[in-house]
């Protein structure tokens, strides 16, 4: 039982193994499959990760274009799909738009001898964007929008079907950054469900489909949009001291800060929050990151918490004009990368994911007859 306990979450509990990446190792920092964070997000973009993560090795400069024009060639939507986000309702959770997008596409383009596990995963990095864009569009206004752009990067696709117009270079930038940022992180919980799902031998879309649903939560890939939420809450750094501490007193859990393997700090807020500062400024912003800057230094005091990834995220992604309620897919969108990578993994050796419980219920009893029963 005390080990039972000691595991909650299965904290510090190895379950399995991966070449993918590494986490918060000592000495060692984040890595994709060797390349530290800080590199990858000071030089590549985010289809040199995407290629690296899915097929093993950075692409050389041809076969970077070549990749880029497969996803190009990937971004317009099927007849059938539009017709799937039209029935949605305005108003759902984005991310149940991308969970039931994804699940139609893999009704109508599932894995067989004719498409592979990475086709199906490059067109959905490829196509995730047009789903969320053309949902968005045609509840918001009725149009229907062309979902393929002369955009090569899946950063300017998505801003630029947001924004209807050509992305601005820092914006691109910054949205490209983050979703390297986001692209993979060893066993987190939606990393692990789509292991678990794939590993019963089901299909790919259901791997993604499922990791959709457990990113959802806000203790998982939520956290960026319930950041800005409580961002926003607050019109002055002061008035964010008295809202924190009152949060804090009432035992909250403050969103965007602690994390289950960083003990000191989320390598990947450091970056971020460089971008995220330089946007701010761009915008002449003299609340919400004021206001950011204190809710980190009140979480730093009070309970020697640090920022991680989705906290100067969020303010990152609203200086990029994207609503609130597209931070979360967006977080998908570049996962769908890590989360192949790792069903493509745990396909090439595979076992049965199936753990075991500590039993804490009743010893066995007899069944008592229906009449019997008070
Ligand atoms: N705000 C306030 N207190 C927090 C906190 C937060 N964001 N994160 C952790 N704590 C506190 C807990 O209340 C707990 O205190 P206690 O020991 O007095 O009860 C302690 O720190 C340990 O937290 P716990 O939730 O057990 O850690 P965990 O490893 O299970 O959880 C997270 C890790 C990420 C789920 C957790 O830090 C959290 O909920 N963060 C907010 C959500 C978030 O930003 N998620 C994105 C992660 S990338």
């Amino acid at each position: 039982m005390a080990e039972a306990k000691k595991a909650g979450g299965l904290a510090g509990v190895t379950a399995g193994t991966t070449a993918v990446c590494t986490v918060g190792k000592e000495g060692v920092g984040l890595t994709y499959r060797g390349y530290s964070i800080e590199d990858l997000a000071q030089h590549a973009t985010f289809e040199e990760v995407a290629f690296l993560l899915l097929r093993g090795n950075l692409p050389n400069a041809a076969e970077l274009n070549e990749y880029k024009a497969r996803l190009r060639g990937m971004q317009a939507l099927p007849a059938e799909l539009k017709q799937t986000l039209e029935l949605i309702p305005a108003g759902t959770h984005q991310m149940d738009v991308l969970r039931t997008g994804c699940s139609m596409l893999g009704t109508l383009e599932p894995e067989d001898e004719g498409r592979t596990q990475l086709d199906a995963a490059d067109r959905l990095i490829a196509s995730f964007g047009s789903m969320l864009t053309y949902w968005h569009h045609f509840h918001a206004t009725g149009t229907r929008i062309e979902t393929q752009t002369d955009q090569d990067t899946v950063a300017g696709h998505f801003l630029q079907l947001l924004h209807g117009k050509a992305p601005d270079d820092t914006m691109r930038r910054v949205l490209d950054v983050s979703l390297i940022l986001y692209a993979e992180h060893e066993f987190n919980a939606s990393t692990f469900t789509s292991r678990v799902i794939v590993a019963t031998l089901a299909d790919y879309y259901s791997g993604i489909t499922g990791g959709i649903g457990a990113l959802r939560g806000p203790l998982h890939g939520g956290a960026n949009e319930a950041a800005m939420e409580l961002i926003e809450r607050f019109s002055s750094p002061e008035e964010a001291e008295t809202g924190i501490m009152k949060l804090l007193e009432e035992k909250a859990k403050i969103m965007g800060f602690g994390h289950r393997v960083y003990r000191d700090r989320d390598p990947r807020s450091d970056i971020i929050q460089v971008w995220a500062k330089q946007l701010a400024e761009q915008h002449g912003d003299k609340t919400l990151y004021p206001v950011a800057e204190r809710i980190e230094a009140i979480m730093r005091r009070e309970k020697k918490l640090f920022p991680n990834l989705d906290f100067y995220s969020a303010i990152a992604y609203h200086f990029c004009g994207i609503p609130t309620p597209m931070f979360t897919p967006l977080f998908v969108i570049s996962r769908t990368a890590g989360w192949s990578a790792h069903i493509f993994e745990q396909r090439a050796d595979n076992r049965l994911i199936r753990p075991s419980a500590d039993y804490t219920g009743p010893e066995q009893r007899p069944y008592p007859p229906l009449a019997e029963r008070g």
